[in-house]
């Protein structure tokens, strides 16, 4: 019992038993929680070792000059070791972090995703290469558009009852002038034959890709909005033969070489004859019978697939835009690119090109 001995050897047992602790605490401690707790414990202000210090004042003046010096011994050795350990364990933190963050340069890389052109327009473009090869300019017109431009320059007056061909999407706008020109989306792109035709003299060479307007439901084989590409051929002595030619070369570029082509009365109010144009289903050869003996699906077992309207310029269109139709002779023809996609990758819904649905887009 310490209060029995003497204050000196009291003292003794005490600093030894601090002294051997601390080291053994100290060498146990191995996170900066149970560091923390031991420096308070040894080095704090009421720690274990200040207290030494002051039992000291207990001792003799010789006894104190004994102790004195080893407490203090102590006292460092025991700041110095608590340092040592304290920068150890930081190291191993900031080791363990390293370790951590490391950046492991063998792994495989993820794949960057590459934006590609949307289906429809790589069919506009080639479309458009197909025809600028046989020395087409290509032009681009206005999506909104005068019904002059739409509907009058194109031999369909108003309150003809040929408009009822194209369900229209009007602006509500009307110009103020006494004409009173209306406004609309254009519901195809044939308005830019009259604004070529207005400001050019023949030869006139162009196709027009652009977008067009229906007010119309959408479903399978319908939307509101799609693609068409014009084409325009106005000169003199151009005849119904050029038109064939034309579109066979272009039937051929697209369908591939061994296709054939034919050509049927149609009515389209600009053009006289007018005809639809189709191309022997590339899927059957034009049997209309698959190799497994079905009826081919892609043309609905016709052997034939409509791409396109076409005919001989109207007299009336060349007079309204101040040609002499006895001097100059031309042909047009219109298409949808949606349609022409659809027959050559056999997509089976036109509302997939506007879903956006990159399942269905990536796959071109
Ligand atoms: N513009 C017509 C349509 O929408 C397509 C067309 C037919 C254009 C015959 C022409 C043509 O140039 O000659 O539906």
């Amino acid at each position: 019992m310490t209060s029995q001995l003497s204050p000196d050897i009291a003292f003794m047992t005490r600093f030894r038993s601090v002294n051997d602790n601390a080291e053994a605490e100290l060498n146990r401690a191995r996170d900066t929680a149970s560091l923390e707790a031991w420096r308070i414990k040894y080095l704090g202000r009421r720690g274990q070792l200040s207290e030494l210090t002051q039992q000291l004042g207990k001792l003799t003046l010789d006894q104190r000059r004994d102790w004195g010096p080893l407490v203090n011994n102590v006292k460092s050795t025991l700041e110095a070791k608590f340092a040592a350990a304290q920068n150890a364990l930081e190291r191993q933190a900031a080791d363990a972090k390293l370790a951590s963050d490391q950046l492991d340069v063998t792994l495989p890389g993820r794949p960057v995703t590459l934006g590609r052109l949307h289906p429809v327009t790589q069919m506009v473009r080639e479309i458009c290469a197909a025809f600028t090869s046989m020395g087409f300019d290509v032009v681009e017109g206005p999506e909104v558009e005068w019904e002059r431009y739409n509907f009058d320059l194109l031999n369909i007056p108003r309150d003809h009852p040929a408009r009822d061909m194209w369900d229209t999407l009007w602006i509500d706008w009307t110009d103020p002038t006494p004409e009173g020109r209306r406004m609309l989306l254009r519901t195809h792109t044939s308005p830019m034959q009259g604004r070529i035709m207005e400001k050019a003299k023949p030869p006139i060479r162009v196709i027009v890709p652009g977008k067009v307007f229906r007010h119309e439901a959408t479903d399978a084989r319908h939307e509101w909005h799609f693609y068409q590409v014009e084409g325009l051929a106005v000169d003199k002595d151009i005849t119904f033969a050029d038109l064939k030619g034309t579109l066979y070369e272009f039937a051929r570029r697209i369908f591939g070489a061994d296709r054939r082509i034919r050509f049927r009365c149609d009515y389209f109010p600009f053009v006289e004859p007018g005809v639809d144009v189709s191309v022997d289903c590339f899927i059957c050869k034009g049997t209309g019978v698959m190799s497994n003996g079905h009826g081919c699906r892609v043309c609905s077992a016709t052997g034939w697939l409509e791409i396109m309207g076409a005919g001989m310029v109207h007299p009336n269109v060349f007079k309204a835009v101040g040609y002499d139709p006895e001097e100059y002779t031309g042909f047009a023809f219109g298409m949808g690119p949606e349609r022409i996609a659809m027959l050559k990758y056999g997509i089976d819904d036109i509302r997939h090109f506007y879903a956006n649905d990159v399942r269905f887009l990536r796959q071109f």
